[in-house]
């Protein structure tokens, strides 16, 4: 590894920058550790973010910075699929403060309106400047002169600031994934002004919803005391430095092309057909696809799928709906709570309602390749998207990308980000299980062409904003913003 930055006032200085112009941070590498006949190799994870930024990874001189997922354990820097990866060691320890605790049981909750109630502890705390300053100076290492550095999610928030006092030399950029939640809710954090600072220290602060841009914004205003001019924040450093952080949102999308061209495959048409064979052929095949979390909305959707089923308004002959709920952060309390919720209501549902031919709900705890996924798009009439908080929601996007014949119905929760593009979905408030209950049966008994329609106009918002698109917008706006100045 290259030694840390050097003294970024000398101008003539090239010795001890780094050889990379472009660097993306983000928690975890954009790879998974895959082992086949006891031997290990690496493979590049599922997901939109790294289809987009791959192609200017190669262009760029990119390299990616982030965890390689194992706990203790010093990973060399390696190459993969033209991507320069910098794996960043974490400790057991640091995955139970930093990771389990401060990321995904104190901020996670807090940011998504607190459907879990945050924990707040300072050694958790501690243990998130501890690894965001790792992180940070990782980057520092691998940035040439002049880089761009692009830091994604709640993980990070500390680093655009730790960089920008190391390396003013740098166009530092910043993505936030999940929701901004509303000052009220903000205020809560031991941390505020911390956060807010460690955010400020990046140019741009991408955001998935102008809401979020505008929580955000209102909290920089009462706990930084910054001027905020619309969407500009005047920063003065401790050191004399003024520069403007703006806030805005960019809102992320998917891999267009991957996913309707897999929807064409003959294989995956053929394998669409044999998952609705052997449910028993139901009229109707619904579909949840869910990390398995609580801010999902699952218990919400299998309550009033249970209330219909109860009611007599759908038999398991007509309808059956598949969950797919993917294991996720299984060492957080919530988490194991919210399995043993979800199983177990599940388990009454099928109890009461299946037969020996005809299941009310196919229930998969696992995760799928992105064929099986868009097998099950492409099987399933209605898509169920009731998530009580969501940045984005990208299994909406999918769903819509995947119906290339324009037919299938989404319902989508108002709370997902993606609700703001997809505005023809059936939307729906979870919390009102009634409302939920008729949304479900409108999207089932939606007529042909209303449907159509609908599908159609989604599907031209999807196809003309993808992944590469937002990874561009975010760029070009990130290079236009101007350069500090001492003062
Ligand atoms: C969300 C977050 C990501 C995170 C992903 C999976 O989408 O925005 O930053 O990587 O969940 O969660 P995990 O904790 O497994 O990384």
């Amino acid at each position: 590894m290259n030694a840390a930055a050097a003294d970024p006032a000398d101008n003539n200085a090239t010795d001890g920058y780094g050889d990379f112009d472009f660097i993306v941070v983000s928690n975890r590498l954009p790879v998974d550790r895959v082992k086949s006949d006891g031997e290990e190799s690496w493979r590049r994870s599922p997901g939109g973010l790294v289809t987009a930024l791959a192609p200017v990874m190669g262009k760029a001189d990119g390299a990616w910075v982030g965890w390689h997922g194992a706990p203790d354990e010093e990973v060399d820097q390696f190459d993969h699929d033209n991507m320069h990866l910098l794996p960043v060691p974490l400790s057991s320890s640091e995955v139970e403060l930093y990771y389990e605790g401060f990321s995904n049981a104190t901020l996670w909750p807090l940011y998504h309106d607190v459907i879990a109630p945050p924990e707040f502890h300072r050694t958790w705390w501690d243990s998130y400047r501890t690894v965001n300053r790792r992180f940070a100076d990782a980057a520092a290492s691998m940035a040439a002169k002049g880089a761009t550095v692009w830091v994604q999610d709640y993980q990070l928030q500390l680093v655009p600031q730790m960089l920008r006092k190391d390396r003013p030399d740098l166009k530092i950029g910043f993505f936030n994934h999940i929701p901004f939640p509303p000052l009220e809710i903000f205020a809560q954090l031991p941390w505020r002004r911390a956060i807010i600072e460690g955010l400020l220290g990046a140019d741009l602060i991408g955001f998935q919803r102008p809401s979020d841009a505008s929580n955000f914004l209102r909290c920089v205003r009462r706990f930084a005391g910054h001027t905020v001019r619309q969407q500009q924040v005047q920063v003065q450093t401790e050191e004399g430095i003024s520069y403007v952080s703006r806030a805005e949102s960019f809102p992320i999308s998917i891999d267009v092309d991957q996913i309707t061209e897999l929807a064409k495959r003959e294989d995956i048409v053929e394998r669409s057909k044999q998952i609705r064979r052997e449910l028993g052929d139901p009229k109707t095949v619904l579909l949840g696809v869910d990390r398995l979390d609580y801010t999902k909305g699952i218990s919400h959707r299998l309550k009033a799928y249970g209330e219909l089923l109860e009611d007599g308004t759908l038999t398991v002959e007509d309808a059956s709906l598949i969950q797919v709920a993917s294991p996720s952060r299984e060492r957080v309390e919530q988490y194991r709570l919210l399995r043993e919720e979800v199983e177990g209501t599940v388990g009454r549902i099928n109890g009461t309602y299946d037969t020996m031919g005809s299941t009310a709900i196919r229930y998969l705890h696992h995760s799928y390749p992105v064929e099986e996924m868009v097998a099950l798009y492409l099987a399933a009439d209605v898509m169920l998207v009731t998530a009580l908080r969501d940045g984005m929601n990208l299994v909406a996007k999918e769903y819509v990308a995947a119906r290339t014949n324009n037919t299938g119905a989404l319902v989508l929760s108002e709370f997902a980000g993606a609700a703001d593009q997809l505005r023809q979905a059936v939307l729906v408030n979870p919390h009102d299980i009634d409302g939920l209950k008729s949304a479900v049966l409108d999207a089932i008994n939606m007529p042909d062409r209303e449907a159509q329609r609908r599908m159609r106009l989604m599907r031209r918002q999807v196809l003309q904003n993808d992944v590469e698109r937002w990874s561009k917008n975010f760029l070009n706006a990130l290079q236009q913003t101007e350069p500090g100045e001492e003062g």
